[in-house]
Order: structure tokens, then sequence, then C-alpha cells
């Protein structure tokens, strides 16, 4: 799909008329231009109620005599919010078939910029499918290659073409997360990621890529990262992503949980879905999708991400339930679940962060089942060592729609998580409540403190359960099936307007 903005009085192709509930007729400000049959054919479709412009509802008007057009609900017009716009704008790209032909026209009346530039949003949200693996079918519905013109007025030209400039910017980071979560695992794997990340960033002089290969983390102490991917035979890693490294001052820091695929290792998973662990690499796709949402927007400022890569597998090599591993940060873990292995690669990446002194850490994880039996897939789990940071990033998601609910870190979550016999800490709860509590309590403890002074202040801090939201959503309407490439729109938001 090819979207731009214009301010030009023609109608290209098939017209796409957003309606408010109750619109009996084509509004006057939609007409130039419009063919008079067509203009007809609309009026009676509405005046007759044969559609009534609810949310959620689409027609379209084929077989007339001048022209085609898809006419959208948008709801009542004094409860329609940019979110309708943005999902209205979604289900005119889900609909899209070929007999639609490849223009078409999108033509407001009475809606503000932002609700123009969501609805354009939605559109190329929406325009997404993974079909890498398919064999090239000439007639599937899904290739469509369209041109898409949002019509507006020359005075709005200029400030509507900047706001889809930048989420045709963000969405393309949003596409990137959905392609690394679909791709299957076996072409999916800690080198592979690492290396598109490289390649990747030879696109962008502000952008370097490190990676910390499997020699170089047993070398520095990344017990963590180590334990979980040395019983694969694809070696685990650390990727390091800079923008802007020459900017002086503190910056936010984004770490991603990248299991390229959790069998659960020794404690072996149960076989049903377990394909769908395939999307563990979710919280690094976030991560590296943000990114280049960053980098095509033109991000100033800097920021670093760090990404723990590694397939959890059993095998001889694989780490055993009773095994105590040091970490980077130089604290133990007692395993007691080896399925419990991205708070284990996240122990070393949160470590790692602070020798950035970042002015915050995120963390994206698809870390625990028990997030999802709490909140479904309707809402990322959010926590954070700061009530006043989890407020900002809780309202960032609103701003995008993306949710993120506050879940509580309480210490008794985390004395649950240190009173291993043997060790610091231990990798699961003492019973199975509150699973996604003691996961993030167990997180803390990995978080430096500023200049990892011993008695300093801890770095300002929240981490995200992506398990429920990455992927398996049925009402995130931006996206059809397979990764959802959720809050890379949160994240460039808050770092960028927040
Ligand atoms: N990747 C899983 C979490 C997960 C499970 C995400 C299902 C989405 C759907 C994670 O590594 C895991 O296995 N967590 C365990 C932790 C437990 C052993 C403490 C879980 O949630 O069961
Ligand atoms: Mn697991
Ligand atoms: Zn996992």
């Amino acid at each position: 799909m090819e979207l731009n903005v214009s301010a030009s009085e023609n109608i290209n192709g098939t017209l796409v008329l957003p309606l408010y509930e109750g619109s009996e007729s084509v509004p006057e400000s939609c007409e130039v231009g419009m063919a008079t049959s067509l203009k007809s054919q609309i009026n009676r479709v509405l005046s007759e109620g044969d559609f009534k412009a609810k949310k959620k509802s689409i027609i379209t008007l084929l077989g007339g005599e001048d022209g085609k057009a898809i006419l959208v609900g948008l709801g009542k017009s004094d409860k329609c919010t940019v979110h309708d716009f943005r999902k209205a704008g979604a289900s005119v790209t889900a609909g899209l078939k070929k007999s639609h032909g490849s223009d078409l026209t999108v033509r407001f009346d009475d809606a503000g910029i932002s609700d123009m530039a969501a609805f354009a949003e939605g559109m190329m949200l929406r325009d997404y499918s993974y079909d890498n693996y398919k064999q090239k079918d000439e007639d599937a519905e899904e290739d469509l290659d369209v041109n898409v013109r949002i019509a507006c007025s020359e005075k709005e030209s200029t400030e509507l073409t900047g706001l889809v400039d930048t989420y045709r910017g963000v969405c393309k980071g949003v596409h990137l997360s959905r392609d690394l979560g679909n791709c299957p695992p076996n072409d999916m794997y800690p080198e592979v990621f690492a290396d598109m990340a490289w390649e990747w960033a030879k696109d962008y002089d502000n952008i370097e890529v490190t990676i910390i290969n499997y020699e170089q983390a047993m070398k520095a102490g990344m017990g963590g990262l180590v334990a979980v991917g040395m019983g694969s035979a694809r070696k685990p890693c650390m990727v390091i992503f800079e923008m802007n490294s020459h900017v002086e001052g503190r910056c936010p820091l984004l770490v991603g949980k990248g299991i390229t695929f959790d069998t659960g290792g020794i404690s072996l998973k149960p076989g049903a879905n377990m394909d769908e662990m395939k999307y563990d690499m979710g919280g690094s796709a976030t991560v590296f999708g943000t990114m280049e949402a960053l980098a095509q927007t033109g991000h100033a400022g800097k920021v670093v991400a760090i990404t723990c890569m590694a397939e959890n597998m059993p095998s001889s090599n694989a780490q055993r339930p009773g095994d105590v591993i040091t970490t980077l940060s130089g604290k133990t873990i007692e395993i007691l679940n080896t399925d419990a292995e991205g708070r284990l690669v996240l122990s070393d990446g949160l470590w790692k962060a602070g020798e950035f002194d970042p002015e915050y850490i995120i963390d994206f994880a698809t870390l625990t089942g028990a997030c999802v039996v709490a909140l479904g897939h309707e809402a990322t789990g959010l926590w954070s060592n700061d009530d006043d940071f989890r407020t900002r990033i809780h309202e960032a998601g609103n701003a995008v729609d993306e949710l993120a609910w506050p879940m509580p870190l309480l210490p008794a979550f985390e004395k649950e998580m240190t009173d291993s016999k043997i060790a610091d800490t231990r990798n699961l709860g003492a019973g199975r409540w509150g699973g996604a509590n003691t996961a993030a309590a167990f997180l803390k403890q990995f978080v430096p403190n500023r200049g990892y002074e011993k008695d300093g202040e801890q770095i300002t801090w929240a981490h995200m359960d992506i398990a429920g939201t990455y992927w398996g959503s049925k009402t995130n309407t931006m996206v059809k099936n397979g990764a959802t490439g959720i809050h890379v729109r949160t994240i460039h938001h808050l770092i960028t307007q927040s």
C-alpha cells in the first residue's frame, strides 16, 4: 500500500467515505468532484437506512454507473474518538478486495487532523500479511497493490502530511516486530537475529550494533544468558543497539527477552500449542521494532537497547533443575524450573543496562502464562519501581490504544523470590499464585543501582509482560493474525511525545 496526503479535489478510483451514525446523505463537504450517479447511489443507501454508519460497519457499493465507494461507519459523532478512526481505517484495509481497484481516495467530513492521521495509520498498520513461506498465488486477495490518497484541504495538508509521514515510519517498526515474531523458529535463532540487527544498522549512520557472542558472554560472566542457551546447538548472544550515541546525557534503555524457541528445557513444556513458543522472542522483536520506528522517524535523541537471545532446549548440555548459576551481577540463582528461563536471560540484560547510566530501563518479555491468566489478551502487565513512571507508560499506552495495566511490585513477592536455601535468589515462586508478580519481583533483583553503588538509588525501571498481547489477541483490530507488534507505538510515543 502506498498512502499519501493530497489536497486535490479529484476522486481517484474508489471513494472511501467514513461517516458518522445518522448520516442521511453525502455530507456537503464531501460532494466536490463526485459523479452525480455515485452521489445519488450513496444518498439512496443512506436515506433508506440500508447503511446506518454504526461503529465497525462497512459496505461496498459496486456496479454503479460512475465509480465505486466504500462506506465506513464511525458510530455516533459525539462518542467517536481518535481510536475509532484508527480502527475504521484498519477495517477498510481488512475489507479490501481486488474489485476495489488499485486506487482509493479517502474523504472526511468534519474530522480533525489527528483523526484523519489515525485513520491513515490504521489503514497502514492493518496492511500486513506474513506470506514469506507461501508460494505466490496471483489470485490471492492479500497481495493487493493499492494507492491511497487521503484528501484534505490546502490548509490541513502540511500538518497532516507530517503526521502521516511519522506514522508511516512507526508502522515500519511495527511490521518489523511482526516479521521477526512470525518467522518460524528454524529460521529465527539468536545468530540470525543478531545478523539481521547488524545488517539493519548499515542503513543508518547514527546507529551502531554490538554483538556479544557466546564465548564473550561466558567470559563476561553472563551466567543467566549462558545457562539458558547452552543446551541448544544454536548458541545464545546479546545484541546491543545504540542510536545517536554522541548525544550527551542519560537516555531511555530498552531490554528485550529473546527466546527464539522455548521448549521449557529439561522442565519440558506439554506438547499442546508449543509451536506458539516461537513468539517467545517477542520482547526482543518489540525492542528492535521500536529502534526501527525511531530511526525511520529521525529521532535525534540517544536511545540504547539490549536484546538477550537464546533458544531454550533440552539436551545433555542443558541446565538442570537444581543447578545454581552466577549472573553478571554476581548474584546467584537456584534453578528450580528450567521453563522459567526468560527471567534468567533478563537478569544479565538488566544488569548490563547499568553500564549506560540510563535515564530509565524498560524491559519487554513474554514472561509468564500467569500474566495471560490475569489480563487475558487485552492488556500488557506493567510493573515499575516508580509510580510516576508507571503512570507515564500507562498513559502512553492509552494514547495509542495499546493497554498496559498497572500491576503490583510488592516486598512480599521479592521475599518469596530471595529465600532460596542455597543461593541469593530462586527462579520459581514458592507456590503457583501470583506468578506474574513473583516474576516481576525477581527481575527487580537485577536492576542495578545508579553507578552500581551498593547503597545507591535503583535506576528507574519498568517491566512489561507481553505474554498475552504479543500474539493471539482477537480484539486487536490492527492485525489479522500472528504477531501483533504491540508497544512499538507505545514506546515511540513515550520517547518522542511525553
Ligand atoms: N515463555 C513462557 C511464558 C508464556 C507461556 C508466555 C505461555 C505465553 C504463553 C515462559 O518462559 C514460561 O515458561 N513461564 C513459566 C514460568 C513458570 C515455570 C514459573 C509459566 O508461565 O508457566
Ligand atoms: Mn519458559
Ligand atoms: Zn519463555
